[in-house]
């Protein structure tokens, strides 16, 4: 029998919705691949979490996707579950998992001529120090920040508000002043949580001139590409690809917010419980 190869389904996870940024990059670059996403938007934030809770909130969506919607592969959309809880997902799922942090650590050491990055995340990826640990395997030095207030702003849909804008030049200030009193020169930012896509232009009006802003959201598209290589790249009709979202939460709320995210209507969302 010849044709071509079957769609593997790539099961998508986030706390919330913001991992739809990812999902968007997979499906720019792998229009062929079928996708169900989970955003456990009943029990976000992850980022104020402490690791067991985030790994067993993590390890009940994982096995939704590979259980229920028989997903092949998982990408860990959320920076916060990829850098506390990935190696727990991996043990509990006999599919291949992917996080976001070493894709995003590759971003920035392509990108940075200096060899020294930031990283702005939740508190729980910045306590984790994922991102330092990826940057200096890499030969990179890190100064990561948390950055709390912006899951809230963007999830009351302030992506473009003065307060919001305010509170990311307060950030970056500090940022930048932790980073002088290092005698660090960095020229690569890494967005390090998925919310912060939706906040780029905002955060690319106030870094520093020099200062790449880094998205690992196409990173991380790549790094699952080359698990399949036998799927074609790129297709005019990548808005047929076939995505099935799910929420913990209100799917309202879910399809209002995400087709933000996700650049185009997200379509139907099942509403799934996974306990408390
Ligand atoms: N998805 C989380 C992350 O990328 C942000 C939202 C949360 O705190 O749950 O770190």
């Amino acid at each position: 029998m010849t044709g071509a190869p079957a769609s593997p389904t790539i099961g998508v996870f986030d706390s919330g919705f913001g991992g739809l940024t990812v999902l968007r990059a997979l499906i720019d670059r792998l229009p062929h691949a079928r996708y169900a996403f989970l955003g456990d938007t009943a029990r976000l934030p992850y980022g104020s979490k402490s690791r067991r809770t985030i790994a067993r909130y993590a390890i009940e969506s994982a096995q939704f996707l590979v259980r229920e919607q028989g997903a092949e592969f998982l990408v860990i959309a959320c920076n916060t579950a990829s850098a506390l809880a990935l190696d727990a997902i991996r043990d509990a799922v006999p599919v291949p998992v992917l996080g976001v942090i070493e894709p995003g650590a590759d971003a920035a050491r392509a990108a940075s001529r200096t060899g020294d990055a930031l990283v702005i995340a939740t508190d729980a990826t910045v306590q984790s120090h994922a991102y330092t640990a990826a940057g200096t395997a890499r030969g990179l030095r890190v100064l990561e920040k948390a950055c709390p207030l912006l899951v809230p702003l963007v999830e009351e849909g302030w992506t473009n508000h003065p307060v919001t804008s305010e509170v990311i030049r307060i950030y970056l200030d500090e940022l930048n002043a932790a980073a002088a009193a290092q005698q660090m020169q960095p020229d690569a930012l890494v967005l390090g949580c998925t919310h912060y896509p939706l906040l780029r232009p905002l955060i690319q009006s106030t870094v520093a001139v020099g200062v790449q802003v880094i998205d690992s959201a196409a990173a991380v598209a790549e790094a699952a590409a080359r698990s399949f290589p036998t799927l074609p790249a790129a297709s005019p009709h990548a808005r047929d690809t076939e995505i099935r979202c799910f929420a913990t939460d209100s799917v309202e709320k879910f399809q209002q917010l995400g087709s933000r995210f996700l650049g185009r209507p997200v379509g139907e969302v099942g509403l799934v419980d996974l306990g408390g």
